[in-house]
């Protein structure tokens, strides 16, 4: 069942090519109405690269640890995996060849804090956390969030960034610059991750490279509070991955929050988002956007575009991938 990124990613390059996917095709599956597991401790987070990250913070919840410091040392994994090209300073540069990361934690409390634009420092889930606990403030971006994430303890990465195959990469692509806003997303996801700790208390966590080559000074979903992660102690939290411009558009985790307050499932409440996107946001089609949500009572569920989607699951009992439910195939 091994996830479908090569898939995944290959369809987004034939997209971008323009070539033999029906992007309009349906084959919408029917959500969830009803509870799913509800087995806490449990951490869910996006793609493959989420049973590493899971594992990270699992060995804090296990041993009830609290879903704050779960998150941030789980995403913080995948951070530090300079084989991904979508999350950390191994990442995708932008078109002039700057890895900018961007990256939010939240949890139940509405407590939240977030960074964009940061270039060099390994850890921005890091910074994002120390930006909401000893700032008055939610976010900080570029030159700004750099400076004070050094005068505040973190230090400048010491190897090569991008790191060399990823500067090959880039200078291969340099030679023909195709880019095309939202369509040229090749090699393009990111890291969320939701955990209800033994207390009942979630926290979440999202962490990103951004799009391939990207414009400088692109920002995507991913450290938009709202868009890329949102929570609510009463309700439950979502994160999101994918073509960030879609989650900005729609307040996107904001709107599955709000989907699960007025009763809906986790799994219908992303479900009803991605829905949401398809019509309002027609520029979507062909690209994929993914939602995870999980309630306060730890029933959980994803929905997204195209099929290829997938999350990885941590309970006491489970360690797997589970396919996310979708909208419409890749042809
Ligand atoms: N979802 C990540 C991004 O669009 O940057």
């Amino acid at each position: 069942r091994s996830m479908s990124r090569r898939r995944f990613l290959k369809n987004l390059s034939l997209a971008g090519a323009g070539l033999a996917i029906n992007p309009l095709k349906s084959a919408a599956q029917p959500f969830n109405l009803g509870p799913s597991i509800k087995d806490n401790p449990l951490v869910i987070s996006t793609w493959i690269h989420g049973m590493e990250a899971n594992q990270g913070a699992w060995s804090i919840l296990e041993s009830g640890g609290d879903s704050l410091d779960a998150v941030q040392k789980g995403v913080a994994v995948t951070e530090n995996d300079l084989n991904n090209r979508s999350v950390g300073l191994g990442g995708r540069p932008d078109r002039d060849g700057h890895v900018t990361l961007d990256a939010c934690i939240m949890d139940h409390d509405s407590r939240c804090g977030s960074v964009a634009f940061l270039e060099d420092i390994i850890h921005p889930i890091d910074v994002a956390r120390a930006v909401m606990e000893k700032t008055p403030h939610v976010m900080l971006v570029g030159e700004g969030a750099q400076k004070w994430a050094l005068e505040n303890g973190f230090s400048k990465a010491t190897f090569d960034v991008p790191v060399p195959p990823v500067q090959k990469d880039y200078e291969e692509w340099l030679i023909k610059s195709e880019y095309k806003t939202g369509v040229n997303v090749e090699n393009h996801d990111t890291i969320g991750m939701l955990a209800l700790d033994a207390s009942g208390r979630m926290a979440g966590a999202c962490t990103t490279s951004g799009m391939a080559y990207k414009i400088r000074g692109r920002v995507g979903d991913s450290p938009i509070i709202g868009a890329g992660l949102f929570m609510d102690g009463d309700v439950g939290g979502a994160t999101a991955t994918g073509v960030g411009e879609a989650m900005i558009r729609t307040a996107g985790c904001a709107s599955v929050v709000e989907s699960m307050r007025r009763g809906a499932s986790p799994e219908e409440a992303c479900y009803d988002i991605v829905q949401r996107i398809l019509k309002k946001h027609p520029g979507v089609n062909g690209m994929q956007v993914g939602f995870l949500a999980m309630n306060m009572q730890g029933e959980y569920g994803g929905y997204s575009v195209y099929n290829g989607f997938n999350y990885a699951l941590r309970t006491k009992d489970r360690n797997e991938m589970v396919d996310a439910k979708y909208m419409r195939t890749w042809e």
